[in-house]
């Protein structure tokens, strides 16, 4: 196992609408639930006291989540960005792939472990998806990690993955299926990595929904070994690993 201590490079914050929506909707929460104490004239001070109660309850909890979700990205990721890697079992010599790579934290955690291999990561490069997400920046976060001669960043849709049939040994993607909100398009993006992959390579995807979907497209796509794995809670959502390799 790969030291999790070791984290130069800045990978952003996954989500970031979704966390600062939950801080936002906790101040709310805070501010009326302190309110709901006063604003209750005498003889309902009672429901004034409960619903004050609930309210900074909710704080408490949408103020914890979106902590785990930042602890997630800055602490929680680089845990599982090993164990996705697990499942691929990579020698050193492979050609891979990284769907929606981002600003890079598994695909360089890939390349380091190859030597003669490179690791390639497309990304149409969401910036609601992942804070400051550019390829530049996935760039230099290969350089920090020391792995920028092993690292290729392209643009690119997962739906329509540009590399011929057959063309990597390994196919990982972590929380980034889910972005596509269509399930025939999900269908699609899972496709188009089994066409990538040469036969007998090894796919890894990590998510926090949809897992089931995916191993159920990717036996109907005739993948071998499909098994799901987790869930593991060194991220908020917990999450998922869904691995299996091509016949
Ligand atoms: C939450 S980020 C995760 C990034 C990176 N894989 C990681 O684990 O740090 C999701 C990424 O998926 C990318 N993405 C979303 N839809 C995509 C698509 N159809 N094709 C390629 N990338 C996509 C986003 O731009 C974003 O970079």
């Amino acid at each position: 196992m790969a030291d999790v201590r070791y984290r130069p490079g800045n990978y952003g914050i996954d989500a970031p609408n979704v966390v600062r929506s939950l801080i936002l909707l906790g101040i709310g929460c805070l501010v009326l639930g302190v309110a709901s104490f006063y604003v209750f004239p005498e003889r309902l001070h009672w429901l004034g006291a409960a619903i004050g109660t609930v309210l900074s309850l909710s704080f408490l909890i949408l103020l914890a989540e979106s902590l785990y979700m930042v602890w997630s990205s800055k602490v929680g990721k680089y845990r599982m960005r090993e164990t996705l890697l697990h499942f691929i079992n990579l020698r050193g010599d492979e050609l891979l792939l990284d769907a929606g790579c981002g600003r890079g934290l598994v695909l360089n955690a890939a390349a380091r472990r190859l030597t003669t291999g490179k690791a390639y990561g497309i990304d149409i490069w969401n910036k609601q998806d992942q804070s400051g997400n550019e390829p530049e920046v996935t760039k230099e976060n290969a350089r920090l990690e020391g792995v920028a001669e092993r690292v290729e960043v392209l643009n690119g849709d997962m739906r329509a993955i540009p590399f011929p049939d057959g063309h990597f040994d390994a196919v990982i993607s972590s929380l980034a299926v889910h972005n596509i909100s269509n399930r025939e398009e999900r269908r699609r993006a899972l496709g188009e990595m089994m066409r990538v992959l040469k036969p007998g390579g090894r796919l890894a995807i990590l998510d926090f929904q949809n897992v089931r979907e995916y191993a159920d497209a990717l036996r109907e796509l005739e993948a071998l070994d499909v098994q799901i794995f987790g869930p593991y809670w060194s991220m908020f959502p917990p999450v998922r690993i869904v691995a299996g390799r091509k016949k």
